[in-house]
């Protein structure tokens, strides 16, 4: 089998490479990836099958190099994003691009060559924020964030090319996933990294907003068993294990790696901040899908990882482009 990875240079991408490389021996992977600040060679570095894999760097929006990469392709496996909401805030217009144009690209291309299954790897967060209860996967999408929004507007894409093509997709949509290979510029990661420098963690507005934490490896599982056995033109909501405000999180990250209080800093909200996600998973689980892992276990071999490769999140973090993004992103919240 021959699988198109988008995005495989990235978080769940990089995480998701690893772990079909060393489950199925017969998969070769081509990964198309533009290599954005998020994409990190270095995130595949020793894996298992490394010969089977084939990075060619370039973007999701153009359709010759899409073309070209979706030649002999049995299957896709999108996850080529903009993926940070706060960056979508500051400047919505690269979000676009990629969540949305880059989509229809690849949709594209996929009915040219009669791909066999595409799926497209969404989010919780095009739900919106859910009061009580747990979003089922026919519920309204109601998205808060620019990126958000721009991935509901891909998953309608994908919709409307399964109704009006006929085109074998599937959609997964996760909660928050955290693990290795996770930028340093989402909540764990910030929080593990600063804490080991001995810096504070900024905690958005009263820290009372809740999110469902997978580990990573669990959400690869996930889509694993959508692409092989998911019922075509459906959507699976894929949930985690522990449904935590950002202040319990802080808690437990703080007890384990033994922190001070006074690490945590209490700063102005995030603009829409969306109050509480939840998924309702009973779909994916009448696929067969089940956690290996619970959260403290997970969370405990992630802060293990952070602390044993210290030199990959000191690159990234060392970097300028990082060092202005921190700055600028965090210079005009307020301490509260
Ligand atoms: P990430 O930001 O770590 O990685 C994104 C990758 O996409 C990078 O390697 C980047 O170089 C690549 N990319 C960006 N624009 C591109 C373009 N135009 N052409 C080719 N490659 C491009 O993101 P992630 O956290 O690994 O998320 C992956 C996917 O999973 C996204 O679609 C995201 O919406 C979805 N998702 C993420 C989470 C989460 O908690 N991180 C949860 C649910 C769903
Ligand atoms: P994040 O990792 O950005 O994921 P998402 O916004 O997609 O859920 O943030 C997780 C939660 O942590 C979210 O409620 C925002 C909060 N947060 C902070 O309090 N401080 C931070 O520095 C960051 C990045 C996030």
């Amino acid at each position: 089998m021959k699988l198109l990875v988008t995005g495989g240079l990235g978080f769940i991408g990089s995480n998701f490479v690893r772990h079909t490389l060393a489950k199925s021996h017969k998969t070769r992977i081509v990964n198309l990836d533009i290599r954005t600040y998020a994409g990190n060679p270095e995130n595949l570095k020793g894996m298992k099958g490394a010969r089977r894999h084939q990075w060619i760097k370039g973007d999701i929006a153009d359709p010759k190099v899409v073309d070209r990469a979706m030649k002999g392709v049995d299957a896709v496996v999108h996850f080529a994003a903009e993926s940070h909401v706060d960056r979508s805030i500051t400047d919505a217009g690269a979000f676009l691009r990629t969540n949305v144009l880059g989509t229809q690209v690849l949709l594209d291309a996929a009915k040219k060559h009669a791909v066999r299954r595409f799926v497209h790897v969404s989010t919780d967060e095009v739900y919106g924020s859910v009061a009580t209860g747990a979003s089922r996967e026919n519920d309204r999408l109601l998205p808060n964030s620019p990126y958000a929004a721009s991935k509901a507007a891909s998953d309608l894409l994908v919709r409307s090319y399964f109704e009006t093509h006929g085109m074998p997709v599937l959609v997964t949509r996760c909660s928050n996933n955290f693990g290795p290979y996770q930028f340093p510029e989402k909540a764990l990661p910030v929080m593990i990294t600063n804490w080991m420098d001995g810096e504070p963690f900024p905690l958005y507005g009263d820290g009372l907003n809740i999110r469902d934490w997978i580990h990573v490896e669990d959400h690869c599982r996930g889509i694993d068993l959508v692409l092989r056995k998911g019922k075509l033109g459906e959507i699976y909501n894929i949930g985690g294990t522990a449904s935590l405000t950002n202040k319990q999180l802080v808690e437990r990250v703080r007890r384990i790696m033994g922190v001070d209080a006074s690490l945590v800093e209490h700063v102005t909200d995030r603009l829409g901040h969306d109050r509480r996600y939840a998924v309702n998973c009973s779909k994916i689980k009448r696929l067969g899908f089940k956690h290996s892992t619970t959260f403290d276990r997970a969370l405990k071999a992630t802060i293990e990882w952070y602390w044993d490769n210290q030199s990959w999140w000191r690159k990234l973090k060392g970097k300028t482009g990082y060092k202005s993004y921190y700055k600028k992103q965090y210079k005009g919240l307020a301490k509260r």
